[in-house]
């Protein structure tokens, strides 16, 4: 949710800033904007839409300098447009802002600040900042920086820089992500890691209400109260190549196609073979209160709630213990009933949902021990966690999630059978089977991907429809949820998810022979009641696409299309029923000419409520 650079260093910053951006656009691409600052001058340049204009205007001529910020714009308050896009200054042009989150209190402080003879231009919250920070100023842009986020109330992620205080970029975050990369002579400021993947994997996570002072030569960072920190520098494993497309045409491509490695990559060093038992040492929470848990909340956001619905049926019948899963969003606002031995678990792709983590927060008040699902190390989640298990996805860049579902799907599998294995609720017989099915599924992914071909000439076919209906029951509803979810947020069309026995309850009424269903339909126990529900769903004419399990030749007979997926555990379906069904939404998106990885509207990481 906006994507924020920043660097100083002896290099001329415009590159490496417009880099830093294209590697953040993930994060909002309404508009985005630079500004440099030289020889006591600041120079701004911004564009309303994605950064391919902004890098237009800017091959017509450049700000030189070595020292500068950039911004790439999710619009909360005010409309995408030259105006409204980030940087912003104050009057003279002497104190410039880029930020990521909401000024909550905008309002008040803008009248204040007008009253006070400073003029706005936008209609953004974030115009305020500038001018406090002008307001407040009297010869150190960090304490005006500092006095003025006392003022403010809401979330905010700010890179500032001053031709009043020039050699020094000031941030400082509260409930928005920031990132510092420390180079040889060098400093950059980012929203997340990729943006500076390319000059440098050394990097200071800040966090909430500290204040950095970056100079090229090194960064001060102080608490909210003035105290100077020693901060870690930590070492990321991501590289550059990472974060590339890599021949694909878009990232969600590629990132599909990687699915079978981040399979891999989480059954790496959790399971012994030898012994068929699960090692999960990341895990700190001891074995006796997971033999004690008597509830487990799963709360997630997005894509991230409906692997959590997975996750339900995963633990309810793995271990026996009752699951409650809730949107984060929704659940901090309930009255929050967690007892003392029930366990939280968040699920986050990114680790800065805004809303995932005021849940965590809630839970931690509450008295809850907190284990998060999160692919980001050092994200928000991640270190306010008690313990965090990774889901090994490497980046993701394309908006809509699909590997990091794959990759929280199988960490769910993994935990949920640790905590069988130590609570006793499955006997080793049962472990081991489940883990040699774990280790056939980069197989049977394999497959899978292989049939894309197949895949591609069903979008051909569907296309053109307006409409559609996702089915599943069981473990597969979900997917049903996830499959709707693709389809709609890429491609623009239309789909509702529904638990197939539920179908006859309301959404029946809207079939007729322009309204597809697909239906997940795996030779699993609730293979007849789901035919039963296609069968309904046939009688009113629809066309009907059907993923069963290969060898399955009864669904042949009864619906238009199939798509065939190797045989598994029952448990274990969702992982390859949704991957068809992303690379189905994929293609209908690329065949309306879509732009897959930067769907309208949508951001990867919601760092606002
Ligand atoms: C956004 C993304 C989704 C994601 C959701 C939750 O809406 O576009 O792909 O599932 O946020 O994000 P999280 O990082 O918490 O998993």
């Amino acid at each position: 949710m906006c994507g924020i650079v920043g660097y100083i260093g002896p290099k001329e910053a415009v590159p490496i800033l417009l880099d830093g951006l294209k590697k953040l656009e993930y994060r909002g691409y309404d508009s985005a904007g630079i500004a440099v600052l030289k020889d006591n001058k600041i120079q701004i340049k911004k564009r309303k839409g994605k950064i391919v204009k902004l890098e237009n205007l800017l091959e017509k001529g450049a700000p030189k300098g070595n020292i500068g910020l950039g911004h790439t714009r999710w619009a909360t308050h005010g409309k995408p447009n030259n105006l409204n896009a980030h940087p912003h200054n104050g009057c003279n042009s002497e104190i410039v802002v880029v930020h990521n989150g909401i000024i909550e209190n905008y309002m008040p402080l803008r009248e204040k600040l007008i009253s006070e003879g400073h003029n706005f231009i936008s209609e953004t919250d974030t115009e305020v900042l500038p001018h406090l920070i002008e307001s407040n100023y009297q010869n150190d842009l960090t304490l005006a920086v500092k006095e003025s986020i006392e003022e403010i109330e809401g979330s905010y992620a700010i890179g500032v820089i001053s031709t009043r205080d020039p050699g020094k970029i000031v941030a400082s975050r509260c409930g928005s992500p920031l990132i510092i990369g420390v180079g040889e002579g060098e400093m950059f400021l980012a929203s997340d890691i990729p943006a500076m993947l390319n000059y440098t994997n050394r990097v200071i996570f800040l966090e909430e209400r500290e204040i950095a002072t970056i100079t090229k030569d090194g960064v001060k960072i102080v608490d909210s109260k003035g105290k100077i920190l020693e901060k870690e520098i930590i070492n990321i494993e991501w590289d550059v190549e990472m974060t590339e497309k890599s021949g694909y045409k878009h990232f969600m491509l590629k990132e599909i196609f990687q699915e079978t490695m981040v399979i891999r990559n989480n059954l790496e060093g959790r399971i012994n073979l030898t012994a068929n038992f699960l090692e999960l040492s990341e895990i700190s929470f001891p074995l006796k209160n997971i033999k004690e848990i008597e509830k487990i909340f799963i709360l997630a956001c997005g894509s991230s709630y409906y692997t959590a619905l997975v996750g339900k049926y995963i633990f309810e019948e793995l271990t026996g213990i009752p699951v409650e899963v809730d949107y984060s969003s929704e659940f901090r606002y309930r009255k929050i009933l967690l007892g003392k031995k029930d366990l939280t678990i968040l699920i986050s792709q990114s680790g800065e949902t805004a809303d995932t983590i005021a849940a965590l927060r809630a839970c931690r008040e509450a008295g809850s021990y907190i284990l998060a699902l999160t692919n980001v190390r050092g994200s928000t989640i991640s270190r306010e966690a008690d313990s965090v298990m990774y889901i090994k996805a490497g980046p993701e860049i394309g908006v809509a999630t699909t590997k990091a579902f794959i990759g929280q799907l199988m960490s769910l599998y993994i935990l949920s059978l640790y905590f069988a294995q130590v609570r006793n609720t499955i006997n080793h017989t049962e472990i081991k089977k489940i883990i040699f099915e774990l280790i056939k599924l980069p197989q049977l992914v394999e497959i899978v991907l292989l049939k894309e071909p197949e895949i591609i000439k069903l979008s051909e076919e569907f296309f053109n429809y307006h409409n559609f209906l996702y089915l599943g029951r069981g473990i597969n509803y979900p997917i049903a949820l996830e499959g709707a979810l693709k389809l709609k947020e890429i491609s623009y069309v239309h789909a509702e998810g529904y638990p197939a026995g539920e179908m006859k309850h309301g959404p029946i009424a809207l079939l007729d022979k322009t309204f597809p269903t697909v239906a997940i339909v795996p030779k699993d126990k609730v293979y007849t009641k789901v035919i039963n529900n296609i069968k309904e769903v046939k009688a009113r004419d629809t066309l009907v696409l059907a993923l069963a399990t290969e060898g399955d030749k009864e669904i042949s007979n009864i619906v238009d299309r199939v798509f065939y997926m190797p045989q598994t555990l029952d448990i274990l379906y969702p992982i390859l029923s949704v991957i068809p069904l992303q690379l189905f939404a994929y293609h209908i998106a690329n065949k309306l000419g879509c732009d897959v990885d930067k769907p309208r509207n949508l951001a990867k990481s919601v760092t606002v409520e």
